[in-house]
């Protein structure tokens, strides 16, 4: 159903046609919406190189045959707020050098001028410089990073976004079980960052509901082999550990999330539903039990 017709979503977050941000761009731009795309600054030249040389051809696929298209993709840096707030390092490194205006408040204030008001806003980036770290083993400077970029990034993307964001709008963000069950090998304060994620979801929606009339939740997404995920280390044994622990016996897809988002971020479905943590997760978080757990067999044979 092509629900979102004439809505302009931005989705930060793109970095390849691997993670769950490809997927709900996908997902939206089915739906009928016009795609906005937010990507990390050092990744955007072999972003836009990969797009242009037809690496992504095929999963920009639709179902009507034609090919996913952006209306616009921006640069964004989520860790910085504006131009004051960037380093001379970071300024000074070479994948940054070409590029401009690519903090959050500089990014609202481009696609406003670009497109006026918009309708959809996705928050589908997190980065934790020690996430391989145990959180006992993880640095103030690490922790306050992950906390950082991962989830005050949310917070200042809807602070600047909001005032142009039409009432009716609808925001979503990419959260992890991590933040509320321990969950060894998610480490560098980013079980943290999520928590407060998910915190944050319900006093934003409160506080942007009065203030804007538009909603905001947060999709908890079970193991996906994306870039990020590959980084952690962990992925592939997550992955075979929710087959065997999870209600639904299968892999997740990263459509299954991008057709979630889209049924939160459209004001025809969703339009009452918003302070939200929307489980995708082949229902893992409901298990209190790992029933592939050896101590299980002992216990059988006892
Ligand atoms: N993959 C999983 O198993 C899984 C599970 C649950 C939740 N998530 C969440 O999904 C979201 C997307 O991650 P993904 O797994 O699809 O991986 P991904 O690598 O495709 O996406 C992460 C993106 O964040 C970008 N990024 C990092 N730092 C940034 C910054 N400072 N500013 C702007 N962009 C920045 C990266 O360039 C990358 O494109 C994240 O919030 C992640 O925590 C992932």
């Amino acid at each position: 159903m092509m629900d979102l017709k004439g809505k302009k979503a931005f989705i930060a977050g793109v970095g390849d046609d691997q993670g769950y941000a490809w997927a709900i761009a996908k997902a939206l731009a089915e739906a009928g919406a016009t795609i906005l795309i937010g990507t990390w600054t050092p990744m955007v030249n072999i972003f836009t190189q990969s797009w242009k040389l037809g690496k992504f051809d095929e999963s920009r696929l639709l179902s009507d045959g034609s090919l996913m298209e952006y209306a616009k993709l921006y640069a964004l840096d989520a860790a910085f707020d504006t131009p004051d707030d960037v380093p001379q390092e970071i300024k000074d490194n070479k994948r940054y050098q070409e590029a401009s205006h690519y903090t959050i408040s500089e990014v609202a204030a481009k696609i406003a001028e670009d497109f006026g008001n918009i309708d959809i806003v996705v928050h589908c980036l997190a980065n934790g410089p020690e996430v391989k770290k145990p959180l006992l083993e993880t640095s103030r400077k690490g922790y306050l990073a992950a906390v950082s970029a991962s989830a005050y990034s949310f917070v200042s993307m809807l602070k600047h976004f909001g005032p142009i964001i039409n009432p009716g709008g609808s925001t979503v963000s990419l959260t992890y079980l991590a933040s509320e069950k321990a969950v060894p090998g998610y480490g560098g304060g980013m079980s943290s960052a999520k928590a407060a994620l998910e915190s944050d979801t319900r006093t934003l929606a409160w506080e942007a509901g009065r203030k804007w009339g538009i909603r905001v939740n947060t999709i908890s997404a079970g193991p996906l082999r994306s870039r990020a995920a590959r980084a952690i280390g962990t992925i592939d044994s997550m992955i075979e550990y929710s087959k065997a622990n999870a209600p639904l016996i299968k892999e997740m897809m990263a459509e299954e999330v991008g057709n979630a988002a889209a049924f939160l971020l459209s004001n025809r479905r969703a339009s009452a539903i918003t302070g939200v943590t929307l489980y995708v997760d082949n229902g893992m978080h409901a298990m209190g039990m790992a029933m592939d757990s050896s101590s299980l067999q002992t216990q059988k044979r006892n």
